[in-house]
């Protein structure tokens, strides 16, 4: 008998022991979620594609432009949401240049320049015309940066596919000072 409760608690605490190591490794190194949505598109599939996050960017940290990241969205703190970096802390941005007069953000007109406040990002969807991003709410506080995405696995894909396993591939920053 005893030794029947003996093993239940080294059981026991061996199942806490892995629990909270698996969400230590979750909230500081790395993250393996669900992206939904047509934002990200044809970087990320709408549905079924998977994210592989580094934490080691938690809060901005080290995140440059045209790096595709995860955060909190601003609206809404249950919602994730998987954006590209596309304004750095003090940059000028023109908010929407595809807007047209009379479109209207929080009375702030669409065609007016903001600067990036510090400790903020500015973020966009790559599929622009689908996308709620920093256009509607704003420059990004770096403070609801979970990680950078660095690689995805779309598992629309079969398992094996043109050499990857289940559509893996890394997700590349896409940044380039050449026209
Ligand atoms: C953006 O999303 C729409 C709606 O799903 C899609 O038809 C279009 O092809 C997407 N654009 C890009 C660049 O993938």
């Amino acid at each position: 008998m005893k030794g029947t409760v003996g093993l239940w608690l080294r059981t026991g605490s061996l199942a806490l022991r892995s629990f909270c190591l698996v969400h230590v490794i979750n909230s500081h190194f790395y993250e393996f979620t669900e992206t939904r949505g047509e934002s990200m598109l044809p970087t990320l599939a709408a549905i079924n594609d998977y994210v592989h996050a580094s934490k080691k960017y938690r809060n901005g940290k080290d995140c440059q432009i045209g790096d595709c990241i995860v955060a909190v969205k601003p609206t809404d703190p249950y919602q994730r949401v998987c954006k590209r970096i596309t304004g750095m802390p003090g940059d000028y941005i023109l908010i929407d240049p595809s807007a047209k007069e009379g479109d209207d953000i929080d009375g702030q007109a669409f065609n007016s320049y903001i600067r990036v406040p510090m400790g903020h990002v500015w973020v966009t969807g790559d599929n622009l015309s689908q996308s709620l991003d920093s256009r509607t709410y704003n420059s990004l506080p770096m403070g609801l940066i979970k990680g950078k995405i660095i690689a995805a696995n779309d598992f629309n894909k079969p398992i094996w596919h043109d050499g990857a396993l289940f559509g893996f591939r890394s997700i590349e920053n896409s940044y380039s000072d050449e026209f």
